[in-house]
């Protein structure tokens, strides 16, 4: 992952780091890095109502949601050894981004914090724990 140098503050660039070589899979992480730069994007503006930005963040959940059904999906079919485990880091992240919503709608919380969160934890688990089941796929022939 790299940040784009030209935006004043940090935005979600899609390269080779994020690529995990099953179409599926990558299609719906390039959707989810443009719905987390539409998060950022509208915290930016300053004029962002409460209202649109949670409506922002409700996509966001509800396509993660769908994404992580999509990929236990995937590895179920193939048998893969970790689902398991790989089900309920997906538990617990739909969990964390939902309680970062509610921690921001309540003012308990500062969006840019969450957002960062929220980053650093779908990007991370693409390239680690999805990386992960991705070589086990691609060995079975799933591109
Ligand atoms: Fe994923
Ligand atoms: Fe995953």
């Amino acid at each position: 992952m790299r940040l784009d140098p030209a935006a004043q503050s940090a935005r979600l660039v899609w390269d080779k780091d994020l690529f995990i070589g099953i179409q599926m899979v990558d299609q719906d992480h390039q959707q989810i890095v443009v719905l987390i730069n539409q998060v950022l994007d509208a915290m930016e503006t300053g004029r962002t109502s409460e209202k649109f930005l949670s409506s922002l963040l409700d996509e966001l959940i509800q396509f993660a949601k769908e994404h992580f059904r999509r990929e236990e999906d995937l590895m179920d079919q193939y048998g893969y050894p970790e689902l398991q485990s790989h089900r309920e880091v997906h538990r617990f992240l739909e969990n964390k981004i939902m309680n970062h919503k509610k921690a921001f709608l309540a003012g308990e919380a500062e969006l840019g914090i969450a957002a960062d969160l929220m980053k650093d934890w779908i990007v991370l688990h693409i390239q680690g724990v999805d990386r992960k089941y991705s070589r086990f796929l691609q060995a079975r022939g799933v591109a």
